[in-house]
């Protein structure tokens, strides 16, 4: 009898103790995305050195392991081959005497122009010396490099570290660096001040300076960061495009990325464009920048947060996210050219349509809740609109969370309020109604957008008016109601759920 109870005994104290690291682990996961990239543990900000290789994504992040806010930077890595499914890796660059190890990019060095080997992986990124910044001489950046000759599983800094001495500029950082063929040369973009300065390079260990941009057009409520220069195709041959990230300054405040689309031609890029112009008008898409070596397909990813709150964000042993990648393109419209971004998730099979099609709403609401009830918060949803017409779509769950999202005909304006989804007044600057000005001017409008249980990314009209957005909900989202106070067609509603 003594016997059984022991055993009993044990088994209770095991049971309490599954229950309890169960319990811990849902609370430690209960923010978690399901398909977008998050760091195991630790603090996560910018994509950095995104390169594609033998069908292999690598996305290397700013990345503090040890403790959930920002710190001494490291590049966290992880790979997937579908750009959905990632796997971590060991931390690929740690600190070292030259300081620790803020953004960049990564190129494959076919040619062996660095003389690493051929086919070298190689790493550009800053070099950010806190003792330097200490001593307040603005020389505390400066951009290094690494390489790997094993797929990025280890890798060497560069003896003659650092390439790029700081020329005396306090923010001189986030080298991103493309082959340019024009001009046969490496061609790095990188952010200083408030502008952004190209260098070039034959061999990515000897930078001169070729030319500046920016000081008197754009965005400039903020320091310059993170920039990419992309080239694409169109009718009118070769359009090139400069995207900068800026903080703070974004017009949903805080942090956010602008674009300038115009010419290089291998030293100057030249644009004539007057306005200011946003890739993503919501307030959690930062630092987002291309692929390389993707030919002539362009695949953004960013860091889904936004510097006004990041480090106060709901959080247990790891924070933030990225976004989910999407392709780029450029469309004209009303003269002008805009950059376009559409998620990648039609890589991820076929919708589903079944039960859905076109639904008429007269003056109500439609209750869409089958569609997504057994999505545990990860669904991607679709439809057009035969007219242009004010609309909500209402999430909520069982607990009372409601994040509201749609389109205001009055203003014009896509618009995302999570100001009742969970938990929004941990910080004053986490912004409640976000909005996005609607640019297409057509008679029709399309609207996708993804959740993925903590986030909504909307791409209207085909991907012209963007607004990515976090929220804080502790029980995903399983109610959906489409409301409108004037009777509209839904065409086309398609609903997939992410698994
Ligand atoms: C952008 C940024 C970069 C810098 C990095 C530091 O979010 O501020 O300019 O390299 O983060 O973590």
């Amino acid at each position: 009898m003594k016997k059984y109870l022991g055993i009993l005994l044990i088994l209770t104290i095991f049971n309490s103790c599954q229950t309890a690291a169960k319990k811990e682990n849902n609370l430690q996961e209960k923010y978690r995305p399901s398909y977008h990239f998050s760091p195991k543990k630790g603090w996560m900000n910018d994509p950095n050195g995104m390169v594609y290789l033998d069908g292999t994504y690598h996305l290397f992040f700013q990345h503090n392991p040890d403790t959930t806010v920002w710190g001494p930077m490291h590049w966290g890595h992880a790979t997937s081959t579908d750009l959905i499914h990632w796997e971590e890796h060991p931390i690929a660059l740690f600190p070292d005497s030259l300081g620790t190890i803020f953004s960049g990019s990564a190129v494959i060095d076919k040619d062996n122009t660095a003389g690493f080997g051929k086919g070298a992986l190689v790493a550009i990124f800053t070099h950010h010396n806190p003792k330097i910044e200490e001593a307040k001489t603005g020389l505390h950046q400066y951009q290094s490099i690494a390489y790997s000759l094993d797929k990025g599983k280890s890798w060497t800094k560069y003896v003659g570290n650092p390439v790029l001495p700081n020329p005396g500029i306090w923010d001189f950082r986030d080298p991103k660096v493309m082959w340019h063929a024009g001009s046969g040369q490496w061609v790095m973009t990188l952010a200083t001040k408030q502008s952004i300065t190209f260098y070039g390079s034959k061999n990515l260990k000897e930078w001169t300076r070729l030319s500046e941009f920016g000081n008197e057009v754009g965005a400039h409520g903020g320091v310059w960061e993170c920039p990419d220069l992309l080239r694409f195709e169109t009718p009118e041959g070769d359009k090139w495009v400069l995207l900068v990230s800026i903080n703070p300054g974004g017009p949903n405040t805080g942090s956010a990325t602008q674009y300038f689309v115009g010419d290089f031609d291998g030293t100057t890029f030249r644009s004539d464009q007057k306005d200011i112009r946003w890739m993503d008008y919501g307030p959690d898409n930062y630092a987002g920048v291309t692929f390389s070596n993707t030919e002539n397909r362009q695949i953004l990813m960013g860091w889904m947060s936004n510097w006004a709150y990041a480090n106060t964000v709901p959080a247990s042993s790891w924070r933030s996210g990225m976004t989910i990648p999407r392709t780029l393109s450029l469309q004209k419209v009303s003269e002008r050219w805009l950059l376009v971004s559409t998620p990648i998730t039609d890589e991820l099979g076929a919708w589903d349509t079944q039960e859905k099609g076109g639904v008429q709403v007269k003056n109500g609401t439609d209750d869409w809740s089958k569609y997504i009830g057994e999505a545990n918060g990860a669904f991607e949803l679709s439809f057009a609109l035969d007219k242009v017409a004010t609309f909500d779509l209402v999430l909520s769950n069982g607990k009372g969370d409601e994040l509201v999202l749609g389109f205001d005909e009055a203003t014009n304006q896509f618009f995302v309020d999570r100001s009742k989804a969970g938990d929004a007044n941990f910080s004053p600057t986490f912004i409640k109604r976000t909005v996005a000005p609607r640019i297409l001017d057509a008679e029709t409008l399309t609207y996708r957008l993804l959740v993925d249980r903590n986030s909504v990314e909307i791409f209207a009209d085909g991907g012209l008016s963007n607004l990515s957005s976090l929220f804080f909900v502790e029980q995903p989202f399983d109610l959906l109601m489409f409301r409108s106070s004037t009777t509209v067609n839904v065409r086309d509603l398609r609903v997939k759920v992410i698994k």
